[in-house]
């Protein structure tokens, strides 16, 4: 689909080949198996770490490539066209864990987790929801108590992406007293390795789409983390979390654009190739104003992508813009994949077509990150904010 409208660099178009060429050869001759099997196959993180698929916004000083964010966006949705389980393991490590390490981080732990996982020796999770906390994440409820040198964790965390093999995981705790809670400014982030004593991985969730990205519940029995392996300041975790999924919410929006894409492209080819009534589909009007409606909202939903992208590399604040992002492209990836199993008929609703799994895999950019509904109350809140 045409890019005509966003003048990219020459780098950004060198990583946009390095994409595609990685998606079509590594990722796409396997991705149907990770769907139908629902499995995680590790030996991708070390794939793309080596090509610094991991590290693109990481400096060059913690061994990261130092991208833009655009070069990054333009990156993900290549790889999302192809497969959106892989998307969103790229998206999550390079927005979340890598980036709060990067800006709220010591020196210390910059050295010991930032560089392997800008290397992609290390794989990033995120762990902010709860089995009671999804929407409302500041009202987790998982404990961290100061025990000396150490911190004691203990609660249970969900909906975590690459959970079961993430060697780095961002975590967030209260560290306010259960007898003066604090809201969201009682809330901490802590480093969390699988190696620490009373971790474990809970349940593996059982999905309708991204079936090769594993989510699971994480497990903290009286979880001892050093006290350097909390994040910034205590009392600051939920705010980190907050400023760090504005980032993600571009990512997720890049993810959604590529689903949404792929789901137009062969959609584009199907209605050329499906005869009907002596001639192919295309020639219909009830079908052309389907391709018409799905490649407007594909361009005007990157159109907004790349220009929040933009204010956020220019160092503007994209709370509103992130949100924006992220609901136009979430909707439009679910729109445009349910338009493209119309179009397909029967054919669309079997899983021998490739626009049923697109279907599937798009629900979830609806969800998580923050829900449309999420969305919609940041940009209101900010609306309000400025006036
Ligand atoms: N940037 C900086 N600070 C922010 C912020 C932002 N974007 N958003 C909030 N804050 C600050 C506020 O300024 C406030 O600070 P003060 O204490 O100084 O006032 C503090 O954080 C609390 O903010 P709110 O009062 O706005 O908090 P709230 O409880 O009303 O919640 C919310 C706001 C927007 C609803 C938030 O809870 C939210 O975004 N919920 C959705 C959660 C979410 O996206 N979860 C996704 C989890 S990750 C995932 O999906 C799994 C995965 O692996 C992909």
């Amino acid at each position: 689909m045409s890019w005509a409208l966003i003048p990219l660099t020459e780098e950004q178009r060198a990583m946009q080949e390095s994409a595609r060429d990685f998606a079509l050869a590594e990722i796409a001759p396997h991705s149907d198996r990770w769907d139908r099997e629902s499995v995680f196959d590790r030996s991708i993180v070390g794939k793309m770490g080596a090509l610094g698929f991991l590290g693109m916004l990481i400096p060059e000083a913690y061994d990261g490539l130092g991208l833009d964010t655009c070069t990054y966006l333009v990156a993900l949705e290549e790889i999302a066209a192809v497969d959106a389980s892989v998307a969103v393991l790229m998206s999550v490590h390079n927005s979340l864990p890598t980036q709060m390490i990067l800006r709220y981080g010591s020196e210390e732990q910059k050295q010991k987790y930032l560089r392997p996982m800008a290397r992609g020796e290390y794989l990033g999770a995120f762990a902010l929801s709860e089995p009671d906390a999804g929407s409302d994440a500041a009202s987790l409820r998982t404990q961290a108590v100061r025990d000396g040198d150490h911190y004691v964790l203990t609660g249970v965390k969900a909906w975590v992406t690459s959970g079961a093999h993430a060697d780095v995981i961002l975590a967030m705790a209260r560290t306010d007293s259960p007898n003066d809670r604090k809201g969201a400014r009682g809330i901490s982030t802590f480093i969390i390795t699988p190696d620490m004593p009373g971790f474990s991985v809970g349940k593996k969730e059982d999905k309708m789409g991204l079936r090769g990205s594993e989510t699971n519940q994480l497990v903290f029995d009286e979880l001892r983390v050093p006290v350097a392996n909390r994040l910034g300041q205590e009392g600051m975790g939920f705010v980190y979390a907050m400023q760090s999924l504005d980032n993600g919410r571009l990512g997720i929006a890049a993810q959604s654009i590529g689903i949404a894409r792929a789901a137009l492209e062969h959609s584009v080819r199907y209605a050329a190739e499906r005869k009907q009534f002596g001639k192919p589909i295309k020639e219909f009007q009830a079908v052309q104003f389907k391709l018409a409606d799905m490649a407007t909202r594909v361009a005007a939903s990157r159109a907004l992508l790349y220009a929040a992208a933009s204010a956020k590399d220019r160092g503007q604040p994209i709370t509103q813009f992130g949100s924006m992002s992220k609901l136009m492209a979430s909707e439009t990836a679910m729109w445009v994949t349910t338009e493209a199993i119309q179009i397909f008929g029967g054919y669309g609703y079997v899983k021998e077509y490739p626009v049923e799994k697109l279907f599937r895999d798009a629900k979830v950019t609806e969800i998580y990150e923050g829900t449309s509904e999420i969305q919609r109350i940041v940009i209101a809140r900010e609306l309000y904010a400025r006036s």
